[in-house]
């Protein structure tokens, strides 16, 4: 991370609050939709689909958004293994809200399942039809949906730790403020 800015900008903090909590909401979603064999399934798995999508789309604007504005430098007082965790765990949290839709999106497409979003949008297969295509992505969806979580979750520590403990300004740069 190189860059003389104190904060993120204002459009990188906005989509990274908006999508965090999007985020958390599709874990939520998607284990409660799979635990459930109610009616509340369909609408579920509708809201899944397209807010799936939408963090799709929004993730490949923030990565754009990224390579245009940069990002604050990390305190230079910190350990070198700690910017490498914070680089490593950077991208891998790209690489989910990219991963992820696009997973969900191709299982659905191997299971040869229409995928329609809410206002009846319709999309279009990514994947050819194909059972063991199909439990091959269910597995990755599966999986890595608690990897995300975890990921989530080490992410939040560190924040707090960087917030509470070290108090380095690094919470800051994706809080309001100037
Ligand atoms: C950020 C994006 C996404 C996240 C974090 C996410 C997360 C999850 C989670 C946690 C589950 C429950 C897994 C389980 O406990 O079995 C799930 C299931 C599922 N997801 Fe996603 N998902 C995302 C995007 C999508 C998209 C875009 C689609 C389709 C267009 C999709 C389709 C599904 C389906 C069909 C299931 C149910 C699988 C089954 O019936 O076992 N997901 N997802
Ligand atoms: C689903 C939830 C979340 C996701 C996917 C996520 C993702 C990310 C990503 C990818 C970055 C790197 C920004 C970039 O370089 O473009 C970042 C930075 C940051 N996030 Fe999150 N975040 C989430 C939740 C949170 C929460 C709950 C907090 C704090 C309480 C937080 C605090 C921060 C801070 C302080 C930074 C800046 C860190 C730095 O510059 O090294 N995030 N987040």
């Amino acid at each position: 991370m190189t860059g003389t800015n104190t904060h993120f900008s204002t459009l990188q903090r906005l989509l990274h609050w908006v999508m965090a909590i999007g985020i958390l909401t599709m874990l939520f979603i998607g284990v409660g939709m799979v635990s459930t064999i109610g009616r509340q399934y369909v609408p579920l798995l509708v809201t899944h689909k397209t807010l799936g999508i939408a963090i799709l789309v929004l993730a490949l604007v923030r990565l754009v958004v990224r390579f245009i504005s940069g990002a604050p430098a990390l305190p230079a007082d910190l350990p070198e293994p700690m910017k490498l965790a914070a680089y490593l765990s950077h991208v891998a949290l790209y690489a989910l809200m990219i991963g992820m839709p696009l997973i969900g999106w191709a299982m659905m497409s191997a299971a040869g399942y229409p995928i329609v979003l809410y206002g009846g949008l319709r999309l279009p297969a990514i994947v050819p039809q194909s059972d063991s295509l199909h439990a091959l992505l269910w597995g990755a969806h599966f999986y890595l949906a608690f990897a995300f979580f975890a990921l989530v979750l080490m992410h939040l520590a560190a924040a707090l730790f960087h917030g509470l403990v070290r108090r380095d300004g690094v919470l800051q740069t994706m809080l309001p403020g100037k």
